[in-house]
């Protein structure tokens, strides 16, 4: 296996052909390394370009495979990056786009995680893997692991999106529903994992699933490039995050480095804002005070599943990731957030979950105070399809009409 591990905190090397889950030493999460330096002269963007694999694992030389056709895959990635139309709350920004991750597999930016964390899970025996779920991970890692052949335990809050929590169970996972939230989950799972000998799926305690997310950053690249009309990789200025675990920040932040390393970019970078929800946002609270580490948020609660992360095991990680790029940490309502999905889709055409909402209002309010500038290139992750979000929106009290009766259009204005 062309790749290594070592502590993300303490750099303790860990065992690659082993399963591995946070650092035996400091408990914090292992990150992935590479040879880029080894891989520089064949691992280039025009062969990238040239493949025609049309899934995440065109990176494969950076994901946890020694040959692609090893992945367990479902065609994640290569999801569009959406110019926006500068129409009603969108017309100051004359540079905004959408990375576009409800076009994955269970709908979700989810499945690029699982589809590494399955692969390497797969490849190293494993028959049960276990994860606590805000819901969207929970439905990527039921059809990945059923890819895979392999059985899942779920546990997830009792009051997670209906749509997730169906699709986990149509999908053959064993689906535990727990009174508390995804932390109280995670502790669950790890009994579980201790006593039944589950491998423990939970994001950043296993190490594949950043890896798969950081394709993110990869693609980014490309995906600007095309919007330019150059050949000539590039990143944009500002990207908001919809930040719960923080999986997705720090993974993208890894690929910046990992393509510098390659010589794909050079030490440019974008700033990197973490979009949390009013009442739940530690990261937001932690980068404000200037703490490395973001204690557990009390009485966390939103209407974003994805963000109702009350404590995350990669806090200082992404703390690190804001700070070097010069980034910034912006909470969002609830209410506000919602308008955001609405906006989304009466002004761009995209059913953005409310996570997506939520960066699309955060970045209104960093242009409104400055931060952002009207020409800046500024990406929104809309990181799920607001499909599985039906449950929010009320749909009741439509015209109903009686196709028989020949006069039934006469009432519409
Ligand atoms: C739709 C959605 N957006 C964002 C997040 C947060 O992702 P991360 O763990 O990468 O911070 C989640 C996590 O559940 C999610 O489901």
């Amino acid at each position: 296996m062309h790749v290594s591990l070592s502590c993300g905190m303490c750099g303790t090397e860990h065992a690659v052909d082993q399963l591995q889950n946070l650092c035996t030493q400091c408990h914090k999460p292992l990150l992935a390394h590479y040879d880029l330096e080894a891989l520089r002269s064949r691992f280039t963007p025009d062969v990238v370009r040239a493949r025609t694999i049309r899934s995440m694992w065109r990176f494969w030389e950076v994901l946890p495979v020694d040959d692609p056709s090893d992945a367990v895959s479902l065609g994640e990635g290569m999801t569009p990056l959406l110019g926006c139309h500068r129409r009603g709350p969108f017309e100051a920004f004359e540079n905004l786009f959408i990375k576009d991750e409800s076009f994955n597999p269970t709908g979700s930016f989810k499945a690029r995680g699982m589809s590494a964390a399955v692969t390497r899970a797969k490849a190293l025996g494993v028959s049960t893997v276990a994860l606590p779920s805000a819901g969207n991970a929970a439905g990527a890692a039921t059809y990945y692991s059923r890819r895979a052949g392999m059985k899942c335990s779920l546990f997830m809050p009792d009051d997670t999106p209906p749509a997730n929590i169906i699709e986990s169970k149509v999908g053959g996972a064993d689906v535990y529903l727990v009174n508390g939230l995804i932390s109280d989950c995670g502790k669950l799972v790890k009994q579980g994992c201790g006593r039944f000998g589950w491998f423990d799926l939970s994001t950043l305690k296993e190490p594949f699933r950043i890896e798969g997310k950081k394709t993110m950053g990869y693609e980014l690249a490309f995906d600007m490039a095309d919007a330019a009309g150059t050949s000539q990789l590039q990143l944009p200025d500002v990207i908001l995050y919809p930040t719960g675990g923080g999986t997705g920040l720090i993974g993208m932040w890894k690929a910046f480095d990992e393509m510098e390393q390659l010589g794909w970019i050079g030490p440019e970078r974008p700033r990197m804002v973490v979009v949390q929800a009013e009442n739940c946002s530690p990261i937001v609270k932690a980068f404000e005070a200037g703490e490395e580490h973001a204690p557990l948020f009390e009485n966390a609660a939103t209407v974003a599943a994805g963000l109702r992360v009350p404590i995350a095991v990669g806090d200082f990680l992404m703390i690190r990731a804001l700070k070097e790029s010069g980034g910034t940490a912006v909470s969002v309502s609830d209410e506000a957030l919602m308008d955001g999905v609405r906006e989304l889709a009466e002004h761009q055409g995209v059913y953005a979950c409310p996570e997506g909402g939520a960066v699309w209002i955060a970045a209104r309010k960093l242009l409104d105070s400055g931060w952002i500038k009207p020409e800046e290139r500024v990406v929104l992750f809309n990181t799920g399809t607001g499909l599985k979000y039906n449950h929010l929106f009320d749909a009741s009290g439509l015209p109903a009409l009686d196709h028989t009766d020949p006069a039934c259009l006469d009432s519409i204005a």
